[in-house]
């Protein structure tokens, strides 16, 4: 098998950070499929997957020093992403009668637990026979605002099916709300070569979060006939993104939530690049799944030294429903004491010849 792209060298990952150690890991599956990650943020810094001529790409943009990755204008390139993914509205919510506040980091919104977020932390982690990667993390109660101990775990493992199933798992020690997802950015075509635009993306929903122009939800669950959001039937995102229209016009291209009544079993979306013939579909028990096709992501140059620019990646963010904590018509997703908190996501890389 023969490649362009490589894995980033380990050394390159070997950093003290608040008094941590940062490291690159990887794993390999007998398919040929290799996948590095970094404790830096728990997160997922390249997957090398066969193409059809056989050559490795590498699918997940990101950065070849840790150094790049504390630089980066975009700072949630493939990490874990908590303790609330996605916006909170205003920095405020109320559970059981208490205000908190978040720091806000996106106008108004507090964006992915803030500015200090998971993707900011050094994780413990524990390599397990070769194919499994676990990363730990005590968040202490009131971090970021959020109340509540939580000890969270996310545990990546390379299938030889070429899955890379994510677990994420967290008990906590208050009532609280927890929302975890991924935030790899892809590009089938391979990092850093080009948009996305011509991948053909399917997405196995019919009802969207409606959003305003702050990009918050509007409280209104909208079918997806008759809108670009629309992709019940496989299409190119350049068709789509393209079209007049209020939502695409607020996100400035795709960043919408689908309701996701998929079984973990069924996939809830899938995209394919025609030039590699690589396809990844995504599975989740999640209740909604996030397409974000990219829309602010500009200048950062990327392990190949190209320049990540707008739609130069697509994100599935499988999670819990937008600003949940704010959102009285939404399913609020809360973690009781004793209880465990236990969603995942697989992304499988599948080939047409
Ligand atoms: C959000 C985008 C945001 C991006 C940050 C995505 O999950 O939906 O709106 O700009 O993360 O990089």
């Amino acid at each position: 098998m023969s490649t362009n792209f490589n894995l980033p060298n380990a050394e390159n990952f070997e950093h003290t950070l608040n008094g941590k150690n940062t490291h690159l890991l990887t794993l390999r599956n007998r398919a040929g499929m290799q996948i590095a990650l970094t404790d830096y943020g728990a997160r997922l810094v390249s997957a090398l997957v066969p193409d059809k001529n056989g050559n490795l790409v590498d699918v997940v943009l990101g950065f070849d020093t840790i150094a790049n990755y504390l630089n980066a204008q975009e700072c949630y390139h493939g990490a874990t992403i908590g303790r609330f993914a996605n916006r909170v509205q205003n920095g405020k919510f109320v559970l059981d009668g208490q205000e908190y506040t978040l720091p806000q980091n996106n106008g108004n919104n507090c964006l992915h637990g803030g500015p200090d977020g998971f993707h900011t932390k050094v994780w413990d982690r524990q390599v397990s026979f070769r194919k499994q990667i676990s990363f730990y993390y005590v968040s202490p109660d009131n971090e970021a605002g959020f109340p509540g101990e939580i000890k969270v775990s996310v545990n990546y493992e390379l299938t030889d099916d070429n899955e890379i199933l994510i677990n994420y798992r967290a008990t906590a020690s208050k009532r609280t709300v927890i929302n975890m997802t991924n935030h790899a950015y892809f590009n089938l075509n391979g990092e850093g070569n080009g948009d996305i635009l011509n991948h053909c993306v399917k997405i196995n929903c019919s009802k969207f979060i409606e959003i305003n122009d702050q990009q918050v939800p509007t409280g209104k669950l909208q079918s997806v006939l008759d809108t670009p959001l629309d992709f019940r039937e496989e299409t190119r995102i350049a068709d789509q993104i393209s079209k007049d229209h209020s939502q695409i016009k607020y996100a400035s291209g795709f960043d919408h939530s689908y309701v996701n009544s998929n079984a973990l079993s069924q996939p809830a979306a899938s995209a394919y690049s025609q030039q590699t013939g690589i396809e990844l579909r995504i599975y989740t028990d999640y209740p909604t799944l996030h397409f974000y096709s990219g829309n602010f992501l500009s200048d950062d140059e990327g392990k190949s030294g190209k320049k990540y620019l707008r739609n130069g990646g697509f994100c599935f963010e499988a999670q819990h429903y937008l600003d949940g904590p704010n959102q009285s018509e939404f399913p609020l997703f809360v973690i009781e004491p004793g209880k465990e908190y236990n969603f995942n996501i697989k992304y499988k890389f599948c080939m047409r010849k």
